[in-house]
């Protein structure tokens, strides 16, 4: 029998095990100590001040959509996207509008988004797809030309990517990150926002928590702010907490972030190596002054499905990211306009498994079953 080579496998080791023991012989495994330390650490590694960790990437997004208060408005976005991006901007009382993407990267289309920020658009969410930084300066740019746009980073798959010596994460006015198994780093299930604003840092915290604030104190409540029990509530918020279960998790693997993110490079150098030359097939490639974070390893062939069959019966895993959200019922709305360059790339994209558990030798068989396709069928 061929032994299996999952889309994705996470690895944790003694330094996780520990941490997440040493939560639980504490007695407190809900948000404490530990959550507090993870955002203080998460925050210094992007040179920021302020984050907010959460239950999930979705919930970062939601929440920093909700304190931008885009609510009756429009965020502009890719369609080329998992589908927590266009809940999140509906969660936060918004309508998605979709921009088209770069056929390279995969990542919204400074132009399109030029294009798309009318009257009603209130933000951009912009994805670093697969760990490829978007063209920040660009996106920016068109966002300062549209009447200072805010821009939301979602860098859930970006964590470690860098574009001209600057992190992903660093560019917009809040950036949002996911912690699922799956990611450069995971916390089980979790997520982050991080922002150089006290204003929306402290929006955020309220938010997270049922909207609970003990800053102020509601009309005829006054006399009772400062006691110990007292809490005033502003507008109703969300309890997207994360627990100390998860962010002890989340700190171990922020330790071995860097080296997790090396092991992904030497995959997506002996998937370049081993695969270059095909004939119907097109590689990634990181652009010049960027440091890609190769959460995902996105070919590209006119012939994904039988590629994608032939892989399961070499019992490899491969995935496709995505069938456009434009495509489903509650978001065909949000495609105002042609999307040339996303309509035919999400027919031809295939993504292969990339992780740091995957070994030399699994890594090799994945380019030999590719190579065998493609001499075999073609
Ligand atoms: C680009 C992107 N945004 C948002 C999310 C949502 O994150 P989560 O699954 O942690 O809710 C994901 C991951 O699933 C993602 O890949």
């Amino acid at each position: 029998m061929i032994e299996l080579i999952p889309f994705y496998r996470p690895v944790f080791e003694e330094a996780e095990r520990g941490a997440v023991e040493r939560v639980l012989s504490g007695g407190w495994p809900g948000m404490g100590p530990k959550v507090e330390e993870f955002e203080r650490r998460f925050a210094d590694r992007l040179g920021l001040p302020y984050a907010v960790a959460v239950s999930s990437g979705t919930a970062a997004l939601h929440l920093a959509l909700a304190a931008l208060d885009i609510e009756g408005g429009e965020v502009a976005t890719s369609s080329l996207a998992f589908v927590a991006v266009p809940q999140s901007i509906v969660l936060a009382g918004g309508s998605p509008i979709f921009c088209d993407v770069e056929p390279d990267t995969l990542n919204i289309d400074p132009e399109s988004l030029r294009v798309a920020l009318g009257p009603r658009v209130k933000a951009a969410l912009v994805a670093h797809q697969g760990g490829h930084p978007a063209d920040m300066e660009a996106l920016l740019e068109v966002c300062r030309g549209a009447g200072g746009i805010p821009l939301v980073e979602d860098a859930a798959q970006a964590c470690g990517a860098e574009r001209k010596g600057r992190q992903a994460g660093t560019f917009g006015v809040m950036a949002c990150f996911s912690f699922d198994p799956a990611k450069n780093m995971t916390c089980g299930e979790g997520g982050m926002v991080v922002t150089r604003s006290r204003e929306l840092w402290q929006r955020l915290r309220e938010l997270r928590w049922f909207g609970i604030s003990k800053e102020t104190a509601g009309p005829g409540h006054e006399a009772l702010r400062g006691r110990s029990w007292y809490y005033n509530v502003e507008r109703p918020g969300f309890k997207y907490l994360m627990s100390d279960i998860n962010a002890a998790l989340g700190l171990a693997q922020l330790e071995r972030l860097d080296s997790m993110n090396r092991r992904r490079e030497e995959i997506a150098a002996a998937y370049r190596e081993g695969l270059e030359g095909i004939p119907g097939l097109s590689l990634p490639q990181a652009r010049a002054d960027t440091r890609c974070a190769w959460q995902r390893f996105v070919v590209q062939t006119d012939f994904r499905e039988p590629l994608l069959d032939h892989l399961a019966s070499r019992g490899i895993e491969a995935g496709v990211h995505y069938l456009p959200a434009h495509y489903y019922e509650p978001y065909r709305s949000g495609a105002l306009r042609p999307m040339p360059v996303c309509e035919r790339a999400w027919k031809r994209v295939l993504s292969l498994p990339i992780y740091p558990a995957l070994t030399d030798s699994q890594a090799a068989r994945v380019i030999s079953a590719v190579r065998e396709f493609f001499s075999s069928s073609r």
